[in-house]
């Protein structure tokens, strides 16, 4: 029987839940296009769209908010984030940015030219969305036990180090603008990657001379992965290994809305004072705001100073990716195929093997999640071939290497039984899920249109 360790917090404040019936779950999901995006909050029960900006600030944070100094320059609020950022980062220059893809904006277009590429274990939506904006191409070179989810292999977020040199050497090392580690690899299922590893590519990249970029939206999960499962780290502290994580990169993006614990922020940092760091300033004020704000309020820097340091707490790390460990543990009990070991802040249910009547380009995992949300209100969302724009060039779909449909757990916010009913409902999904069908797309955007595209029933009545 799965087991879970007891939250090292107690509950102050509630936000009532509304319970819908399933009429009503129907109605929903046919105004919405069949788009989970599309759903307004008040008809979902559990969240598990995303774990971004959705988890529970702390009484501290709360605290800190009516401390907020919102001058436009110089902020008190702005001086405390930064000195709380060198402090647990080790560096020197952070710029704040409204949120994860804003750092994107303001750092890639210092890297990529057009018809370049970019290489990363595996870019994050919003990732290659940034890089294809630049007129550059996103490559992702995972190791392949990423791709089989019932291998154990404990870091399965690895860059397949031997394929980055093959794929440097291949395209010339004047046409990789940059490389990008994530941390953790949200696209293979909040799977991490090893400091040695983080090493390895840090020394290819150095001696090609290409910038090395760490995507560290879910960092302080991928330092405590290491402590767990990565040998001669046990005894270190986690902001020991976090400092080491970051020893080696010139830059990284930042989404503060995971493991920072705010409901909105972000980050962009540079090593050096660089022409690097320049290019970034010069970017973010036309875009976010000037640079003692850049987007955020001054309560958000003094929330966000508070909510980097609780997330880094041991304590913390092992009970909410203890919860995600729990709630795969069980599923699998279940009979339910998904990434294993558990990730970091979700499960990935692996759709193509319990909807194998669906092909690809009818997305499978969206029709898990639409039958989840019809079943018992869950909101959860496909990662698989549905989340890949299709080829600006031939305009085809591409096939991902996994159907995953992804249910996150937002950070402080469910409790365990929360977790118990998303099995039970998952378990009663799956005794029909021969009967399933696909989705087509009928309107789509041509870049992240996963967000707003409608789709309809195919082959199938709803
Ligand atoms: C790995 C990764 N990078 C970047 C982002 C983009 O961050 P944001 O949603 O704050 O723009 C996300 C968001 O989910 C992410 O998971």
């Amino acid at each position: 029987m799965a087991t879970y360790m007891p939250e090292p917090y107690r509950i102050k404040m509630v936000e009532p839940l509304r319970v819908t019936t399933k009429e009503e779950r129907d109605t929903a999901i046919r105004r919405s296009h069949f788009n989970l995006f599309g759903l307004k909050s008040d008809d979902v029960y559990i969240d598990m769209l995303t774990d971004s900006g959705t988890g529970a600030m702390s009484d501290r944070q709360w605290a800190a908010i009516m401390l907020g100094d919102e001058s436009y320059a110089g902020s008190r609020s702005y001086y405390k984030l930064m000195d709380t950022c060198g402090d647990l980062f080790g560096w020197s220059y952070f710029q704040p940015v409204h949120q994860g893809r804003a750092a994107e904006k303001v750092l890639f277009p210092n890297l990529l030219k057009p018809g370049q590429i970019s290489i990363s274990n595996m870019h994050f939506d919003t990732t290659a969305g940034h890089v294809m904006l630049c007129g550059a191409r996103p490559v992702n070179c995972v190791v392949a036990e990423a791709l089989d989810p019932s291998s154990l292999y404990p870091f399965k977020g690895n860059t397949d180090n031997a394929r980055l040199k093959e794929l440097i050497d291949q395209y010339g090392r004047d046409k990789v603008g940059m490389i990008v580690i994530t941390v953790t690899c949200n696209s293979a299922g909040g799977q991490p990657v090893s400091l040695a590893n983080m090493k390895e590519t840090a020394a290819i990249a150095r001696q090609a001379g290409i910038p090395l970029v760490i995507d560290a939206a879910r960092f302080a999960e991928n330092a405590f992965f290491i402590k767990e499962r990565e040998e001669g780290q046990a005894d270190r502290t986690i902001r020991e290994i976090v400092l080491d994580m970051f020893a080696e990169a010139d830059a990284f993006t930042f989404s503060a809305k995971k493991d920072g614990i705010v409901n909105m922020g972000g980050l962009v940092a540079v090593r050096d004072d660089s022409e690097l760091m320049a290019g970034v300033r010069r970017l973010v004020v036309p875009n976010e705001g000037f640079l003692s704000y850049g987007g955020l309020a001054g309560r958000d820097m003094e929330a966000l100073a508070i909510g980097l340091v609780e997330g880094l707490d041991e304590s913390f790390l092992r009970s909410y990716t203890g919860q995600t460990c729990y709630l795969v543990d069980r599923l699998v009990e279940e009979g339910i195929p998904c990434q294993q070991p558990a990730g970091g802040h979700a499960v990935f249910v692996d759709a193509r093997q319990l909807l194998p009547q669906i092909l690809y380009d009818l997305f499978p995992a969206q029709s898990l999640c639409i039958e989840l949300y019809r079943e018992a209100g869950i909101r959860g969302c496909d990662v698989g071939s549905f989340m890949l724009d299709p080829d600006p060039e031939t305009g085809e779909q591409p096939q991902a290497a996994m159907e995953f449909a992804r249910f996150c757990i937002p950070r402080r916010t469910y409790t365990q039984a929360h977790l118990d009913y998303v099995v039970a409902s998952l378990a009663k999904v799956k005794e029909r899920a021969s009967s399933l069908g696909g989705y087509r797309i009928v309107r789509a955007e041509k870049i992240l249109r996963h967000f707003t595209a409608r789709l309809e029933p195919w082959s199938h009545t709803l």
